[in-house]
Formats: C-alpha cells, sequence, structure tokens
C-alpha cells in the first residue's frame, strides 16, 4: 500500500500521543463539593457515595488544605442542617451564624487564597426537601427568590467567593446580582445552575443531606431531560442577568448540551458530574467490572472535550492525584 496519510503515525508511543493530545485535565479545572454537619471531629460515610463524606468544620479545613495543596482551586459547600432547624421558609439558610456561615468564614480563614463556592437553595433548610416555598402543593417562584437573594447577601458577608444557586426558579440571577450590589458585594460572582435537569442521579446525593423531597418530585421547577434548546434558552438568560458562570448538570448524560452551551456563550461554563455518576463508577469498580482511575480519568476528559471549562465532582482530590502523579 502507499498511503498518502496514516493516522496511526500520531498514535504509535506514549511520547507522540502526549505530543498531540487535544484535551488536558489540570486539577484547576475541579471544584470539589463538600458535605459539612455539625459538630467536631466528624467524619461519617454517605452510604451511596463509597469513599465520600460528610465532615465536622474542623476536618472539612484539613481537607481543604489538602486540596489546595493537590492544585485544586474552589469548593463547593453544602451544608447538613439539623432537621429541628428546617421550615418552609428556609430561616436557617439566612442566620449569620448558621453551619454554612460558620464554614465559609472557617475555610477562609485557614485557606484564604481557596474560591469559597456555597450552595443557595432551600432544600437542605426546607421540611419539605424542596428547593423553594411551599404553598398548598406548588413551589412558588417569587417568594422564594427573595429567601435566596437573602441567602447569598449573607454567605457575600461570611465571606464566599462565589454563589451557586441550584434552585431553578426564575429571575433568581438578576434578584441576586441586585441583592449583592445593593449591599456593596460587588466582587461576590455567580455560578448559575443553569441548565440543570430533573435527574436520577441526583439520589445520592439527596442521601447525603437528607434532602429528598417529601412530596412529588422536582419536575415544575428543574429541566425536562428531553429538551436541548430549552437550556440555551435558560443560559442566555441567566447570562444577561449578570451570571459569571454558567453550569450543566448532571454532566456525562448531557455532553450535547455542555457542548452547546459552550458554543452560544463567552463565559466560562461549568458541568457538574453528579453524585449518581460518581455512584455508578465507585460501584462498579467495587464489583470489580471497571478500572476505576482509568474511568474517572476518562470520564472527566470526556466532559472538559465536551466544552466545559470547570468540572464540579466528588472525584477532584483523587483525580489531582492521578493527575500530578
Ligand atoms: C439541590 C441540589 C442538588 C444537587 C446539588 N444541589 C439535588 C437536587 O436538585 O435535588 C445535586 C448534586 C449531586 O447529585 O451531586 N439544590
Amino acid at each position: 500500500m502507499h498511503l498518502i496519510r496514516r493516522n496511526r503515525i500520531l498514535r504509535q508511543s506514549p511520547a507522540i500521543r502526549a505530543m498531540v493530545a487535544e484535551t488536558i485535565l489540570r486539577p484547576a479545572d475541579f471544584i470539589a463539593p463538600l458535605f459539612i454537619t455539625e459538630g467536631t471531629g466528624i467524619k461519617e460515610e454517605i452510604s451511596s457515595m463509597q469513599g465520600y463524606y460528610r465532615m465536622s468544620i474542623d476536618l472539612t479545613v484539613q481537607e481543604v488544605k489538602e486540596l489546595w495543596s493537590l492544585g485544586i482551586k474552589s469548593v463547593l459547600l453544602f451544608i447538613k442542617c439539623k432537621d429541628e432547624l428546617k421550615d418552609n421558609k428556609g430561616t436557617e439558610a439566612l442566620n449569620p451564624n448558621g453551619l454554612m456561615q460558620r464554614s465559609i468564614r472557617a475555610i477562609k480563614n485557614a485557606c484564604p487564597g481557596m474560591v469559597v463556592m456555597t450552595d443557595v437553595a432551600l432544600d437542605p433548610f426546607s421540611t419539605y426537601g424542596h428547593d423553594g416555598i411551599v404553598e398548598g402543593e406548588e413551589i412558588v417562584n417569587d417568594p422564594t427568590v427573595e429567601v435566596l437573594a437573602k441567602m447569598s447577601v449573607s454567605h457575600a458577608e461570611a465571606g464566599a467567593d462565589i454563589v451557586a444557586p441550584s434552585d431553578m426558579m426564575d429571575g433568581r440571577i438578576i434578584a441576586i446580582r441586585e441583592a449583592l450590589e445593593t449591599s456593596g458585594y460587588t466582587k461576590t460572582g455567580i455560578m448559575a445552575y443553569s441548565a440543570k435537569y430533573a435527574s436520577c442521579f441526583y439520589g445520592p446525593f439527596r442521601d447525603a443531606l437528607d434532602s429528598a423531597p417529601g412530596f412529588g418530585d422536582k419536575k415544575t421547577y428543574q429541566m425536562d431531560y428531553a429538551n436541548r434548546r430549552e437550556a440555551i434558552k435558560e443560559v442566555l438568560m441567566d447570562v444577561e442577568e449578570g451570571a459569571d458562570i454558567v453550569m450543566v448538570k448532571p454532566a456525562m448524560a448531557y455532553l450535547d448540551i455542555i457542548r452547546e452551551v459552550k458554543d452560544s456563550v463567552e463565559i466560562p461554563v461549568s458541568a457538574y458530574h453528579v453524585s449518581g455518576e460518581y455512584a455508578m463508577i465507585k460501584a462498579a469498580a467495587n464489583m470489580g467490572w471497571l478500572d476505576e482511575n482509568k474511568a474517572i480519568m476518562e470520564s472527566l476528559t470526556s466532559i472538559k472535550r465536551s466544552g466545559a471549562d470547570l468540572i464540579a465532582t466528588y472525584f477532584a482530590k483523587k483525580a489531582a492525584m492521578l493527575i500530578n502523579g
């Protein structure tokens, strides 16, 4: 044969492959989600997320320092609210001395360089486990947005660098931006969960925070996974309303959406490799059916290749260690 082009030339050795690799993961690509609980010295494994833990503030701070030393630049905080503090209006979410606010302060104190992102939604604080205020059977939009805006200001006050509304209410990005401006928090960023789908892959997360919806589902606010154009509509609106980063969630079943979002906006795009995606890899690896490290790197690379500038993933630490060698 006389071939003009032999594609295998550029695949023939690890060195050549490394030279022409198009997508390179870096620890700075990752956002490490952290689950925080009350107490000291507490580290509880989440049953549906083997190898992932809820930790008290003191141990969380140690973990954050370790993540920083591995080159990870941001953490995304979630707290497990005590049952007796939950109500319908998310009152505890606004407590200046609440677990979230104390966690932000402790982390910024111990590791000032780390970009602290905070979850903004009512579900961990809600007796109903919904992301907004419930009236009858309805999750009401506008009163919820008011609380989310106050919650964001409260996180900014505690020192959060970026607030991350994950609730999917309408108009919350502009409301949060206005509230931050009005309160003088002109350096606080907003990472909008813009295209967040109603997904079964959030199951293990709801175990982690004991935040499963008490009735119904989240389909009146989270997106229908059948839809693609609607994601672009959501994203463009959030950009107009002042989002600094837009997110697609989950990640691996939505790579087409990530790509399309990436091609539609000029701001960074993040993707959330969610709890169920973590659990699937873990479960298969435990059965000996998948090589865990390889599955992690292939999954995260595919998410970055699809267009994600940032990836929130429970594998952040492990992947950073693998990358660093
Ligand atoms: C809730 C929230 C959820 C996740 C992040 N914020 C769950 C939900 O919408 O029910 C899911 C994260 C994951 O599954 O890893 N506001």
